[in-house]
């Protein structure tokens, strides 16, 4: 109902407003919130960019704050704010945590991701909100309030993993960023940012887990109509680490010389493991195939199908013959 929504987005901009004073009034939040982002490198202008925030550590700050200010129990569930238990008092669900508050494109805060502070075996290092009837999380990404005009500008989305990234790039100038969230992306996601460009380029974090994720963003951002490159960090470097170690004339520089279109991107890494072995080889092809055959855009389809017949030293004929069969299939 359309009245529950605008009772969320009330209680959750309350909650934004909480998390931040918190960070910067309250004694714990100076102490323990504001040191942690500054070990971070973040500056007070990006905290605040980002309305980044402090949950204080106890059990039900936040909650009780809230019913003082005649929030029901309720709403504050409905949001993912409070923690309801049988036979229990509600509880805070973000409690000795930084706050990365979550926008929608109109800027309204709609849910929020929280780190832990240190690290904990036992306990996750983000918890984020839960869906509600304002937040999909599969339809949003991170960023996207603050990145939206300098998308459109550039005329290029940069996609990361995570909130920190987000932030660290924007801080050093790299202001068209947003952050899939560690969740798989999803095409949903895509046409939001497609609102404001047709480019993207993929800069997931230089492990294998990153590298299969980017491999998997590419198809989806492919089927959407999209252009996408890619980058590789180093290994164990995401663009946080990266950008804070080298600096972000270096960072740009990196991306510039590295950014591979998708094709070549998918070829290298899948011929890495691949040597000579002309069955596997095969395989490489056919998965190229596979994945060209999902562009909508015919003459993008010809050109990349030329790209990997040069790649593989293979009859472009032969690679249009089995993405076409590829097409037919799917309708
Ligand atoms: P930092 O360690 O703070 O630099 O975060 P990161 O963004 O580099 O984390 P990582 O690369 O491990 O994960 C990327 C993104 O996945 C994060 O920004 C989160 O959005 C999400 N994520 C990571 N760990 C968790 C988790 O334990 N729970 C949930 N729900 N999300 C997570
Ligand atoms: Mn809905
Ligand atoms: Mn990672
Ligand atoms: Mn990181
Ligand atoms: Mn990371």
């Amino acid at each position: 109902a359309q009245n529950e929504k605008e009772s969320l987005y009330i209680v959750l901009d309350f909650a934004n407003k909480y998390y931040q004073d918190q960070l910067w009034k309250s004694p714990e939040g100076q102490s323990i919130g504001q040191s942690y982002f500054k070990e971070r490198g973040f500056n007070h202008t990006t905290i605040q960019r980002f309305e980044l925030g402090y949950s204080p550590d106890g059990w039900d700050a936040f909650t009780k704050h809230a019913i003082k200010n005649g929030f029901s129990i309720d709403i504050l569930e409905k949001a993912g704010l409070s923690i309801v238990k049988e036979g229990k008092g509600p509880i805070d669900r973000f409690r000795g945590r930084v706050i990365f508050p979550i926008h929608n494109v109109g800027g309204k805060p709609i849910a929020f991701g929280a780190r832990i502070l240190k690290k904990d075996p036992n306990a996750p290092k983000y918890l984020n909100s839960p869906e509600t009837a304002v937040y999909h999380k599969s339809y949003i990404v991170y960023g996207i309030q603050q990145a939206k005009n300098p998308i459109r500008v550039e005329d290029n989305c940069y996609l990361v993993e995570g909130y920190t990234d987000v932030v660290s790039l924007s801080q050093s100038g790299v202001e068209n960023v947003v952050a899939s969230s560690g969740t798989s992306l999803t095409k949903e996601q895509i046409q939001l940012i497609r609102r404001f460009t047709n480019n993207i380029t993929v800069l997931y974090d230089g492990d294998a887990a990153g590298i299969k994720a980017s491999l998997r963003g590419i198809d989806i951002i492919l089927e959407e109509g999209l252009n996408v490159k890619a980058v590789v960090f180093p290994d164990g470097d995401d663009p946080d680490s990266f950008i804070q170690k080298v600096g972000s004339q270096a960072f740009k520089e990196y991306v510039q010389r590295t950014q591979k279109d998708f094709i070549r991107f998918k070829t290298e890494i899948s011929l890495k493991d691949v040597g000579h072995d002309p069955i596997k080889r095969a395989e490489v092809i056919k998965e190229l195939v596979e994945t060209i055959s999902k562009i909508p855009d015919s003459i993008k389809r010809s050109v990349f199908y030329q790209e990997v017949a040069n790649l593989m030293g293979i009859e472009e004929q032969i690679l249009i013959t089995e993405g076409n069969k590829i097409s037919l299939k799917k309708v």
